[in-house]
């Protein structure tokens, strides 16, 4: 048995000072690539700047041998990011998009300073690194991209609006990425990690903290970005304390009605239960089909006009 090795390959990853970005670093370089430990060097919630963070990640990694550059600009300059990759080992093969922040508050006390900058580090600067790395990736006919995602974006987390439609936003990223690279072998992935970082150092307790290492999702990241891979993209991953899964789509059995005047609101409702239905689902990648679809509406027999209901079967009263 041999390890996955990342030999003569340059690994970029975003957000590399710390936390998850930093686990990253240290295995990849460890494993024989030339690693990119990009970091702005601000606080969690995006304030300030420092060129400490990824200094200490680079100068780790040359302690042991390892081949690391520093760079520190932020992600919303990812030309800046890509080309120091380039004028330090000539190409880029990986670019794992980690960088965030956080600006956690109520959606009733929610300003736009607070949407503005989460939008720019995770939507924009996960956008300006990849289209930055992706001219080479198809000229090489190479690239895996790593999009972070998160469960806050999944499923929502109280107190996260911004954060949650920031992360969700690499999933939709992420699968178009993978339907557009597939033909000149670039493949994307979405991992959603859980991990003790100085993100979460506040949001969980210290015991469960202790279990739930970033060296714990740093695996699965490998596997999906390793030459090997030539088969797993557009698919989103949830890591962390040991437990990884594949998260999908699942589409219900779903309604279908005739498209005339007897498609309302009350008609809806007398199908609610199809519309849930997933005792026979499906797990799609792309939308139904719509024209199919069509065609099979237009072939049931006529219906009559329900009146409109509510959701407790009654007649809604419109006033
Ligand atoms: P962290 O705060 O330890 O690391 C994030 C790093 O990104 C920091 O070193 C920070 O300086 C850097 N950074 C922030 N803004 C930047 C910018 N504009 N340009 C360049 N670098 C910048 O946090 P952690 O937990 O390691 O987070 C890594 C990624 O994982 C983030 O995208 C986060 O949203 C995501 N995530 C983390 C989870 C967790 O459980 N730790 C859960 C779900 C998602």
């Amino acid at each position: 048995m041999s390890d996955l090795r990342f030999d003569n390959q340059t690994v970029v990853i975003t957000g590399a000072g710390g936390g998850l970005g930093k686990a990253y670093a240290t295995f990849f370089a460890a494993r024989g690539a030339n690693v990119v430990v990009n970091d702005l060097g601000g606080s969690y919630v995006g304030d300030g700047k420092s060129v400490r963070a990824a200094d200490v990640v680079v100068n780790e990694i040359r302690a042991v041998g390892g081949k690391a550059v520093a760079n520190y600009d932020s992600v919303e300059n990812g030309d800046a990011i890509i080309d120091t990759a380039l004028k330090a080992f000539g190409r880029v093969d990986v670019l794992i998009n980690n960088a965030g922040i956080l600006r956690d508050v109520s959606f009733k006390n929610m300003k736009d300073l607070d949407w503005d900058l989460i939008d720019k580090v995770h939507i924009y600067g996960a956008y300006k690194c990849t289209r930055a790395a992706w001219p080479y990736f198809r000229e090489q006919k190479y690239g895996r991209i790593i999009n972070t995602t998160s469960v806050a974006g999944l499923f929502g987390s109280f107190g996260q609006t911004n954060y949650s439609a920031a992360k969700l936003s690499q999933v939709g990223f992420t699968e178009t990425l993978a339907k557009e690279g597939a033909k000149y072998n670039i493949i994307a992935n979405a991992v959603a990690p859980i991990a003790a970082t100085r993100m979460t150092a506040t949001v969980m307790p210290p015991d469960l903290l202790e279990s739930l290492k970033p060296e714990w999702v740093v695996p699965l990241v490998a596997v999906l970005v390793h030459q090997s891979n030539t088969a797993e993209t557009g698919s989103v991953f949830e890591a962390g304390g040991g437990h990884i899964a594949k998260l999908r789509w699942e589409r219900a059995k779903g309604a279908l009605l005739k498209t005339d005047a007897s498609l309302t609101p009350g008609a809806i409702l007398t199908k609610w239960n199809d519309v849930n239905d997933f005792s026979q689902p499906d797990y799609p990648n792309r939308a139904a089909d719509f024209m199919a679809l069509l065609e099979e509406a237009q072939r049931l027999p006529g219906a009559s006009v329900v009146p409109d209901l509510d959701f407790t079967g009654k007649v809604a009263l419109i006033t």
